[in-house]
């Protein structure tokens, strides 16, 4: 089971989640859409709704665990579980511990989503260098939390080869996406048109 779109927004306030976190995740979704959207066209399986969902809901429990100092990506897997709605749980739980994928094996659901997020900093889109360069700074305290960035980052470098051998464009394109100013609205319009609707984005 997948929530629709408009689910996703009302347990988004229901759980009273912070504007910026909700800014945050809009940019992980739009994303994840436009890379969704164009390996859709070019044949790719990719479920448009559970990938936009999970990535609006990605950072559900992100907040709550800031508070609680429980980790959030298996506390967003459990709540989400108990919703009946696992897939969103899985992808949630993937944005931080990916398992890896050969080279060539179909880009799931859970790595567009993965990737998304490291290309979001706070809520402006940026390169995989400046993510990791502020992850490092503000989590990287001790030996073992900066091997665990620094085995992330291989991982996402590995990750964006992957996906944009299949693109037509470079990861740069997807700075553009910053012009988009109506997130939310592009999000509900492009959910319904996807592949085709990419064409809105830029
Ligand atoms: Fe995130």
């Amino acid at each position: 089971m997948i929530p629709s779109l408009e689910e996703a927004y009302f347990l988004l306030k229901k759980e009273k989640i912070p504007e910026h976190i909700i800014k945050h995740s809009e940019k992980v979704a739009l994303i994840s859409l436009f890379i969704g959207c164009f390996l859709k066209e070019i044949g790719e399986k990719v479920d448009i709704s559970l990938l936009v969902t999970g990535a609006l809901l990605h950072d559900i429990k992100k907040y709550e665990s800031i508070l609680t100092g429980e980790n959030h990506a298996l506390l967003g897997y459990e709540f989400m579980e108990k919703m009946g709605y696992k897939r969103i749980g899985d992808i949630i739980k993937a944005h931080i511990y990916l398992e890896i994928s050969s080279f060539d094996a179909p880009i799931s659901e859970e790595e567009i989503v993965h990737y998304a997020d490291k290309r979001v900093m706070h809520d402006k889109i940026v390169t995989l260098k400046e993510r990791f360069e502020d992850l490092k700074k503000r989590y990287g305290k001790d030996k073992q939390s900066i091997l665990r960035l620094e085995f992330l980052e291989k991982l996402n470098y590995r990750l964006e080869k992957r996906i944009f051998k299949k693109l037509p464009f470079t990861p740069d394109k997807i700075l553009e996406l910053e012009k988009v100013k109506e997130v939310r609205d592009v999000l509900f319009r492009c959910i319904k048109n996807c592949p085709s609707c990419w064409r809105d984005f830029i």
